[in-house]
């Protein structure tokens, strides 16, 4: 494989920081969850302009339900507001937006209004936008395979793949974290197996158009080996 990748085609974002980015305004958490809500289009629109073709962030772990009730009702009321007002520019952009994560975890209401937005940017060509909320990379993997021993079949690799939540999907090439941690934290597990890892120090609200393209440099100047030579 020759070096140098030019532009991945799936970015996976962890977005992480917005607890801390708030904390060092001295506001309430929330507040940075809403300038990170506020970041996802503006890094969608740039990422899909520099020729991305999907985008998967993950805004919301199954671990993060477990945080104070304050914060996750918080975190809630801004899911509300993103998938109504906050999905305009978006569709203005011909963005298709889809969720993954157990909706069983979610309030009704949300899961409504998820289902609509995914049915009202359906066929958008203009980038897929997968929002992971209430998502765990060993949830998803153990509810794939639980359905295969229920039917009693042993899966092929795409078999299984295609019973992850992100099927039809192609595995991200580059994962990104904001936020300064160095970890998967559930994440993709299976999906990326061979993903390109960055790892930024900027809090996800702060993560700018420059900082994408200076992850987007860094990933066209790594070598792809897929375990071969
Ligand atoms: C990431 O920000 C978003 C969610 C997990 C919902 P955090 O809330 O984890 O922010 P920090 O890590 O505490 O700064
Ligand atoms: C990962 O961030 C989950 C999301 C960004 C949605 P966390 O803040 O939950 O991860 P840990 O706890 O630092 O590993
Ligand atoms: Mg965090």
């Amino acid at each position: 494989m020759p070096k140098g990748q030019g532009v991945p085609q799936h970015v996976a974002i962890i977005m992480d920081g917005n607890g801390r980015w708030a904390k060092r305004r001295l506001l309430p958490r929330s507040a940075g969850h809403r300038a990170g809500m506020e970041r996802i289009a503006g890094i969608a629109e740039h990422l899909f302009s520099r020729g991305v073709r999907y985008l998967t962030l993950f805004a919301l772990s199954t671990e993060n339900l477990s945080r104070p009730k304050e914060e996750v009702d918080a975190l809630f009321s801004l899911f509300r507001e993103y998938f109504t007002e906050g999905l305009s520019r978006l569709k203005e952009k011909d963005v298709l937006v889809r969720a993954i994560g157990e909706r069983e975890l979610l309030p009704e209401d949300i899961r409504a209004l998820i289902q609509s937005a995914e049915k009202e940017t359906e066929g958008g060509k203009g980038g897929t936008l997968t929002l992971a909320i209430a998502y765990g990379g060993r949830q998803d993997i153990l509810r794939a395979a639980r359905s295969f021993v229920r039917e009693g079949k042993e899966p092929t690799e795409e078999e299984f793949s295609a019973r992850l939540s992100t099927a039809g999907l192609p595995a991200p090439d580059l994962l990104i974290r904001t936020g300064k941690e160095v970890r998967i934290s559930n994440f993709l597990l299976f999906e990326c197996a061979y993903a390109e890892l960055y790892f930024s120090e900027k809090l996800f609200p702060d993560f700018s158009d420059e900082d994408i393209d200076r992850a987007l440099e860094d990933y066209a100047a790594r070598e792809r080996r897929f375990g071969k030579v």
